[in-house]
């Protein structure tokens, strides 16, 4: 998809932030640090429209981003980020669950998930979130560029297992090279074209 325009619309802590007027919602989760605002700005090619940082825990509310004025990229905080402030820890799994339970107008979730590391706890968590509202989802693998070729597959097939997922549903993605933008690409434009 080619991008025209991508703004920033708002950033909401609970339901009556959310965007309502119909337009589809695409959002990104995954643990802190994993890189979600990288690879949204790299999806719509706009370095600073996401602030991100080496730093984990940047992303604290949910934060709603208008592409082309026919879809949301909704951008939530990292989940497992022990340094957090108690308060925002507590905040957390009530605002971005129910953002995933209630909102109706979100189609499509992507699931980020570090290449090189196993699943963890909370990434289980996650999965069995998204199985149990039925929410449509893609698993991505991201910062690919950390792994050599020859290693890819063994890291993947790690993460596919550990969610029960299909290896060759694994979007592998790098915010650095620009890998996988077009497959992931291809994925969200299936529900913003179904309109
Ligand atoms: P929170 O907002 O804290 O939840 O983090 P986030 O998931 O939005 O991560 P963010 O995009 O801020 O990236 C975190 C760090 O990883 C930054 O230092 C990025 O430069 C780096 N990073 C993100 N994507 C990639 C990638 O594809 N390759 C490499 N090598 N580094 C990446
Ligand atoms: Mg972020």
């Amino acid at each position: 998809m080619k991008v025209t325009s991508a703004e920033f619309v708002k950033a909401a802590v609970d339901e009556r932030g959310w965007p309502r007027d119909g337009i589809p919602h695409v959002a990104f989760v995954g643990r802190s640090n994993v890189g979600k605002s990288s690879l949204i700005n790299s999806l719509v090619n706009r370095k600073g429209l996401v602030k991100t940082s080496s730093t984990p825990g940047k992303t604290r509310e949910i934060n709603f981003f208008k592409i082309n004025g026919r879809l949301y990229f909704v951008d939530l905080p990292g989940f497992g980020f022990a340094r957090a402030p108690g308060k925002v820890q507590v905040h957390w799994a009530p605002m971005i669950e129910s953002y995933l339970s209630r909102c109706p107008d979100l189609k499509l979730v992507v699931f980020l998930l570090d290449i090189r590391h196993e699943p963890g706890e909370h990434d289980l968590m996650m999965r069995d979130w998204l199985g149990h509202y039925a929410t449509p989802a893609v698993v991505v693998a991201t910062k690919a560029d950390k792994v050599s070729l020859g290693n890819r597959q063994k890291h993947v097939k790690a993460i596919s297992d550990a969610l029960g997922v299909e290896a060759e549903d694994v979007v592998q993605f790098s915010a650095l090279t620009g890998e996988g933008k077009g497959m992931l690409w291809e994925v969200i434009a299936s529900v913003s074209d179904n309109r």
